[in-house]
């Protein structure tokens, strides 16, 4: 617990007095851990795994985040009387979550500046990066975007290796387009042509990239 960043500027008492308060809770990959409009009634914390929290139009899906483990969600409908929750929540592994109830996670913010904190600094952050999401989907083409995407999951999700950079994370030509707002054939489209260029090499459905300038010089801004 020491290793979530939302709890790491509490003493070690209040750590050992809100872990006692978790719940945990494992759920298998792709279960939906609630839907947009549902009442937030916790908060979730995730243990191990990977969360995607998206909205969904007809047929259409946007994906607003990904979260891992050391992330934390569901905040918004609960910092709100009788809020409903902002989006979707699945998992896109295994995953095990820690529970809050709102009432508790209250408490502990009346309790803790650092915490209180630590809350608005992610907050300030995700705002920040929903306003590049807002920007690259009206100023940026397609292409970029998707190129964008790939380097971003790079920078953030990846594993130097050698001179590559392995992107651990499984995800699908669909997944990609709905971080993008795309579909699905225009992601294979630009991976397949930055596989033939040789700047990335795509083994048992995972990204290497072998040359994150060259993928980088490519994203039209
Ligand atoms: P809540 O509204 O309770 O349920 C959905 C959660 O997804 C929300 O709380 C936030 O934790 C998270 N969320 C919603 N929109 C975004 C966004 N644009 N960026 C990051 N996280 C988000």
């Amino acid at each position: 617990i020491r290793n979530i960043p939302l709890f790491q500027d509490l003493s070690d008492e209040e750590l050992l007095s809100i872990s006692s308060l978790f719940f945990e809770r494992k759920y298998k990959k792709n279960a939906i851990l609630f839907f947009e409009g549902d009442v937030g009634e916790e908060l979730f914390v995730i243990k191990s795994g990977t969360v995607k929290i998206y909205r969904i139009d007809n047929t259409k899906q946007i994906t607003l985040a990904l979260f891992r483990s050391g992330d934390f969600f569901g905040e918004m409908s609960i910092m709100q009387k009788d809020g409903t929750r902002s989006a979707n929540a699945e998992t896109l592994e295994p995953s095990v979550m820690y529970t809050l109830k709102r009432s508790t996670f209250y408490e502990y913010i009346g309790r803790s500046p650092a915490l209180c904190m630590r809350l608005l600094e992610v907050t300030m952050n995700r705002l920040r990066r929903a306003n590049e999401q807002i920007h690259d989907l009206s100023f940026l083409d397609v292409r970029s975007r998707i190129l964008k995407a790939v380097y971003q999951l790079a920078q953030e999700y990846g594993e130097p290796k050698q001179d590559s950079v392995q992107i651990t994370m499984k995800l699908t030509h669909q997944e990609i387009a709905n971080m993008v707002g795309t579909v699905r054939e225009s992601v294979t489209k630009v991976l397949q042509e930055l596989q033939d260029d040789r700047i990335i090499a795509i083994q048992n459905k995972q990204i290497r990239i072998d040359n994150m300038d060259a993928l980088r010089s490519k994203i039209a801004y």
